[in-house]
C-alpha cells in the first residue's frame, strides 16, 4: 500500500553513563498518511515530533514498533544496507528547520541538486542536467541566477527552503518529512513556502507529514490533524472538526493560543 504507515512506535532514549536515565519521547504512537494528503503533527516543544521525524527518515532507530514506507518496513534486519539506503533516499525527503545547518558553507548552493540528479543516475555534466535543475528551480519560484554560483550565506531562509523543496521536484518523492520547515523564514515568505508544500501534495501526490509546534499553521494546511502531547497522540482528526470542537484539554489550550492572523493567511499569499 502507497504512503506512510505507522504502528506502535515507541522510542525510549536511554542517557548517563553511571546513573541510567530513560525518557519515553514516543509512547506507542499509529498513524498513516496516504498518497495526496498532508498531515500535520502538533505540539508543543518536547512532546516528541522531531523523534518521530528521525525515525522515519532512519536517522534515529525505533525502540519497539514499525514504520512502513509504500508498504516497505524500512527498519526490518534485511532492510538495513546501502543498496536500500539509496532507493530510500530517492524516495523519502526531509525538509528541517534549517536546511543547510549540517551542509558545507563551502560548497555552493546548487550542489545539493546534483546530489539529487546523482541519485537519479545522472551526471551534472549530462545535457540533462541543466532543464532538469532550471525545471526543478521553477517549480518553487526561483531564478537560476539566485541559485547558481552562491553560497548558503547568501540566500535568505525562504531561498534556502525553496532550494530544498526543489529537490522534491528532482526526486518526486513519495513521502516528505516536513519538521518546522517555517519556523525560520520571516514571516512574509512563509505563506510562499507553505504553498509549495500544496503544490508537491496537488501535483505529485506526495504524502507529506507536517512537524509544527504552530496550531494555526497546521489549521491552514493539513488535510488531518495529530495532537502530540508528551509522546502520545491525545487527539486526531480533521483540522476544522478539531477547531470547532476540540476534546482533550491539551487541544483546546493549543487552540486558544492561535493568532487570529493566521487563519487569513489564505488572503496574504
Ligand atoms: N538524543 C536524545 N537523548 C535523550 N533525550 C532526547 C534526545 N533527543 C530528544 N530527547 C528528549 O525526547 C523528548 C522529545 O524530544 P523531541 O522529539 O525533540 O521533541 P519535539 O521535536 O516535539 O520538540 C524530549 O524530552 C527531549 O528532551
Ligand atoms: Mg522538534
Amino acid at each position: 500500500m502507497k504512503g506512510l504507515e505507522i504502528k506502535n512506535l515507541t522510542k525510549v532514549y536511554e542517557t548517563g553513563f553511571i546513573i541510567k536515565r530513560y525518557i519515553k519521547a514516543v509512547n506507542n504512537v499509529s498513524f498513516r498518511i496516504n498518497p495526496g494528503e498532508i498531515v500535520s503533527l502538533v505540539g508543543e516543544s518536547g512532546s516528541g515530533k522531531t523523534t518521530i521525524a528521525k525515525i522515519i527518515l532512519r536517522l534515529l532507530n525505533p525502540t519497539s514498533g514499525n514504520i512502513l514506507v509504500d508498504g516497505i518496513d524500512i527498519w526490518a534486519k534485511e532492510n538495513q544496507n546501502p543498496k536500500f539506503a539509496k532507493e530510500f533516499g530517492k524516495k523519502v525527503h526531509a525538509v528541517f528547520q534549517d536546511p543547510f545547518a549540517s551542509y558545507n558553507p563551502f560548497y555552493p548552493i546548487e550542489r545539493t541538486l546534483w546530489q539529487a540528479l546523482e541519485l537519479l543516475g545522472i551526471d551534472k555534466k549530462d545535457p540533462r542536467a541543466k532543464d532538469l535543475m532550471y525545471e526543478a528551480l521553477e517549480n518553487v519560484g526561483l531564478k537560476p541566477d539566485v541559485v547558481f554560483g552562491k553560497y548558503p550565506h547568501q540566500l535568505s531562509g525562504g531561498e534556502k527552503q525553496r532550494v530544498m523543496i526543489a529537490r522534491c521536484w528532482l526526486l518526486k518523492p513519495s513521502l516528505i518529512i516536513a519538521d518546522e520547515p517555517v519556523s525560520m523564514i520571516d514571516a512574509s515568505s512563509r505563506g510562499g513556502v507553505i504553498k509549495l508544500f500544496e503544490k508537491l501534495k496537488e501535483e505529485q501526490k506526495a504524502s507529506i507529514l507536517f512537524i509544527t509546534h504552530d496550531m494555526g499553521l497546521a489549521y491552514y494546511i493539513s488535510d488531518r490533524v495529530l495532537i502530540m502531547h508528551k509522546g502520545d497522540i491525545v487527539e486526531e482528526g480533521n483540522p476544522e472538526e478539531i477547531v470547532a470542537n476540540p476534546q482533550h484539554w491539551y487541544t483546546k489550550n493549543l487552540i486558544s493560543s492561535i493568532p487570529t492572523l493566521y487563519r487569513k493567511l489564505e488572503d496574504i499569499s
